[in-house]
């Protein structure tokens, strides 16, 4: 039986108002058009949990491309529509996103009956959804402004924190939702329950995930990596098998366990120490499984799987193209700051955070940290207009010059812009030569 509960106060008290002022709008808009509308999913998942979660998605009894142009209309907002789906997104002036859906209807399935009742599509439509968990509803109509609509217990499972599949064929259908049953078990510390946890093994039997294809298992693995602990989430996916899906000779071991630990630390420092830079951390936990794996299954592996240009590149020095690197970073003799700087400049900060959780030895660990934190930004402070200025003609010189005065800066040669200039007089006889040519 449905369940009916009035979360108008959680709605009041939880939102930001502009997004408050949108449902009702929303729900204005659907009543003027004759339709019921609805925000689902994960959006009222969060809101029973307390957690904030901006991601609103609608469902619209009626026509769902419709109502997205009348909300863009009234909000002064675009939309973009995808007419076979009946999906649009509809993007606000201030850049808020909302996605939009058509409910699916009893149509679909027998042409000639009528619709019921007003609720049975959005009630079919939910039921084609993962966990019960995100299967709740809030009507957004002014007369039922805020009642929650539960009809597959979607309240018990979040009281019982619980993980829990709608029927039995879930995972046939859609065998990515294994991991997003792990993802949602990690990110809310919920269990799966003892029928989704056999469903799980019975997938992991069937080795549905082989009909896969690379973009979707990589989209599933990327997002699970992004979650607070993929170390965890890496032990789950051994713990059910499912290790192998992303490669044959992919095991657990304490050593494998032992280095996702490190690049936890390693991580957790750099972002407390690089505030103004991005990192894919995913990617790192990417290049310490690769490390658990023989050279071919590294070469297998990045072929299945379409990562970008750019992580492709990552994963492949970090695994194939830094012992060198290593090695002269962990050596005894001093490094000078220029030359740490030769050894790591162009690779990227996930291989070099992934190269910093490897490397044991202290010596090897400052130098990267101050790579990362500090060689890499230093500058002179000479720029190609003080060269031109001092009488260098434009050209190739420029960038020789900038590059010798940056080492000698690096390494505390010259601290100074007069130092500078000083060092510059010393090789600028040639070129100064050159520019009154
Ligand atoms: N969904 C599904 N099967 C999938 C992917 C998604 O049934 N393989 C459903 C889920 O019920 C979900 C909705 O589609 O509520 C939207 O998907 P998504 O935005 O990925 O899910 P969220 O629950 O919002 O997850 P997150 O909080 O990670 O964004």
């Amino acid at each position: 039986a449905v369940r009916r509960r009035d979360v108008g106060g959680l709605l009041r008290d939880r939102l930001p108002r502009e997004v408050h002022d949108l449902l009702q709008t929303a729900g204005e808009l659907s009543e003027r058009l004759g339709y019921s509308a609805y925000v689902v999913g994960g959006f009222v998942r969060d809101l029973l949990l307390g957690i904030d979660n901006l991601d609103v998605d609608f469902v619209v009894e009626g026509d769902g491309i419709a109502f997205a142009r009348a909300l863009a209309k009234e909000r002064a907002g675009r939309v973009k529509v995808h007419e076979r789906f009946g999906t649009a997104v509809v993007l606000l002036p201030d850049g808020f996103k909302v996605d939009v859906a058509t409910a699916r209807t009893e149509y679909y399935e027998y042409p000639t009956a009528l619709p019921t009742v007003e609720q049975s599509s959005i009630k079919k439509d939910l039921y084609r959804r993962d966990f019960t968990i995100n299967t709740l509803a809030v009507r957004l109509n002014p007369r039922a402004f805020g009642q929650l609509i539960d009809f597959y217990g979607g309240q018990r499972d979040l009281k019982e924190r619980l993980i829990r599949v709608l029927h039995s064929l879930s995972f046939v259908e859609d065998p990515t939702r294994v991991f997003r049953a792990i993802r949602f078990e990690l990110r809310f510390d919920f269990h799966l329950s003892k029928e989704t946890l056999a469903l799980i093994k019975g997938a992991v039997k069937m080795e549905l995930f082989h009909r896969l294809s690379g973009q979707r298992l990589l989209d599933e693995l990327r997002y699970l990596f992004s979650e607070r602990t993929p170390r965890h989430a890496v032990r789950r996916l051994a713990d059910l098998d499912l290790l192998r899906f992303i490669h044959p000779t992919l095991t657990w071991s304490n050593r494998l366990d032992r280095r996702l630990s490190e690049v936890e630390a390693a991580l957790e420092w750099y972002k407390l120490s690089c505030l103004d830079r991005h990192i894919s951390g995913w990617l790192v936990y990417a290049m310490a499984l690769t490390e658990a794996m023989p050279d071919q299954a590294v070469h297998e592996m990045l072929e299945r799987f379409p990562f970008t240009e750019a992580e492709r590149g990552a994963i492949t020095a970090a695994r194939f193209l830094t012992q060198p690197v290593c090695r002269a970073l962990s050596r005894r003799a001093p490094l000078r700051p220029s030359d740490t700087v030769a050894l790591l400049a162009g690779l990227a900060d996930e291989t070099l955070v992934f190269l910093l959780a490897k490397n044991a030895s202290a010596s090897a660990k400052r130098h990267l940290s101050l790579y990362l934190t500090t060689y890499r930004d230093v500058k002179p402070a000479l720029t190609g207009k003080s060269l031109q200025a001092l009488g260098f003609r434009p050209g190739p010189l420029y960038r020789t010059i900038l590059e010798r005065l940056t080492t000698a800066r690096l390494d505390g040669d010259v601290k100074t812009e007069a130092e500078e200039r000083e060092l510059v007089k010393t090789f600028s006889d040639q070129g100064r030569g050159r520019a009154r040519d």
